[in-house]
């Protein structure tokens, strides 16, 4: 059982949804979860605190102090979490997480969070598609944070479309499988993984870079995987807008390919595992103007220069590291990616396409196949989080061979 003596701290905020609330929590503590209920002050309009603290069996909490005067401390419910959860989440309240608007004991206590946070929003329609709604919740995702979308179906208003809050089973199964990826919480205990991730900027001028796609998820969530199975992680990444909040991920945000090998090797003797889904820029302008390049003539030619392969450096001064390597590939996919895992001495290379639907810059998801000097391993589309996880789990095979 995924679930036993997990704790698990659940938000509930004002919205008709919260009904449903009852059913999750007496299914989480049928499944042997420890569940601590905490409500916003207009969730009690929707639900009972002694219907949610019958059924948890500890008290619910709404404010800041109880009516004998005792601290309800957001900061120590926070910390007793392994897993909270928001929902029903409004749109009210996933605009004050997102923005730090902290007036009530509910987003304290998610500002104090360290653990995972899922979201489960519920709204109208209108409301769920609106744009501030939209950007609030990649916000989240850009946070970390893990999204139960809402569903499509009757609202409370009469109308029907996508907004319902996902169902308690649906969420509970959310739940199960994450768990159930970062179930080996003590596997890569003792190891030092550094992982690079997104893009590089490589400057032309005051104002311009070449760049790329990488939005980082693919190198943040394989780092949150390796920290959740205790490793120390050093996390290297190029520009993004992704942020991290683990106490064993060392984050070190750079710009150009020569500030990411600066760094790597700044770490790389010293690490156990080293894994590169940076996406590189290969070459790098040869000078970088001074003041913004004016418009004149009809072509600007800009020359460019190699920049450095980390990758290939890591495979050169490789002693005992389980080396890691990516292929992003849009034609004779395998070939390539078996020249580079020989070239760049990997002992593994994970493989995704351009041309494969899901997989690649910017999505949630990514389709790979892993490639050892002897063996093919293909998988299905899947979330990058749990790519990542498969990642980890090869690699723990392999090195405890
Ligand atoms: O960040 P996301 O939006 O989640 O997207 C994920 C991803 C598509 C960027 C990721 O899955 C991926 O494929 N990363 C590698 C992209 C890439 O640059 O591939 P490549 O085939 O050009 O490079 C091969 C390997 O050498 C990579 O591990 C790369 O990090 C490394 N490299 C490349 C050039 C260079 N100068 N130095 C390097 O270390």
């Amino acid at each position: 059982m995924i679930l036993q003596d997990k704790k698990i701290l659940i938000a509930v905020t004002g919205g008709i949804a919260a009904y449903k609330i009852n059913l999750l929590v007496r299914r989480l503590v049928t499944e042997g979860a420890e569940v601590q209920v905490i409500m916003t002050p207009a969730a009690s309009a929707f639900v009972s605190a002694l219907t949610l603290s019958t059924l948890s069996k500890k008290p619910v909490y709404s404010d800041f102090y109880s009516e004998n005067g005792t601290w309800n401390s957001h900061v120590d419910l926070a910390l007793w979490a392994d897993l909270m959860l928001i929902a029903p989440c409004t749109a009210n309240t996933l605009a004050k997480m997102m923005h730090g608007q902290c007036d009530n004991l509910v987003i304290a206590t998610y500002l104090s969070a360290k653990c995972p946070v899922f979201i489960a929003p519920a709204m109208d329609l209108d409301m769920y598609a609106h744009p501030s709604t939209r950007q609030n919740l990649e916000m989240a995702q850009d946070f970390g944070h893990l999204i139960i979308p809402a569903e499509t179906g009757e609202l409370a208003s009469g109308l029907v479309g996508e907004g319902r809050m996902a169902e308690p089973e649906s969420i509970l199964q959310s739940i199960t499988d994450y768990l159930n990826i970062f179930n080996d919480l003590e596997s890569f205990s003792g190891k030092t993984v550094l992982v690079t991730a997104g893009p590089t900027y490589e400057a032309i001028d005051p104002v311009r870079f070449i760049g790329n796609h990488s939005s980082g998820k693919m190198g943040f969530s394989i780092a949150e995987a390796a920290a959740a199975r205790g490793a120390q992680v050093i996390l290297i990444s190029g520009p993004t807008s992704l942020q991290v909040r683990h106490e064993r991920i060392k984050l070190v945000r750079v710009t150009s390919a020569r500030e990411m090998y600066e760094q790597v090797f700044k770490f790389y003797d010293h690490v156990d595992i080293a894994i590169a889904s940076a996406a590189v820029a290969d070459y790098a302008p040869a000078t970088v103007a001074a003041q913004k390049i004016k418009k004149s003539d009809e072509h600007l030619t800009i020359e460019l220069v190699k920049n450095p392969d980390i990758l290939g450096e890591m495979g050169l001064r490789k002693k005992s590291q389980f080396l890691v390597g990516f292929a992003l590939e849009t034609e004779n996919e395998e070939e390539n990616a078996r020249g580079k895992l020989q070239r760049k001495n990997l002992d593994m290379i994970v493989l995704n396409s351009l041309s494969d639907e899901g997989a690649g810059f910017g999505k949630d998801t990514n389709l790979v196949k892993f490639i050892t000097a002897d063996a093919v391993y293909e998988f299905g589309l899947k979330s990058k989080k749990a790519v990542a996880a498969d990642i980890l789990e090869f690699i723990q095979k392999e090195t405890l061979k």
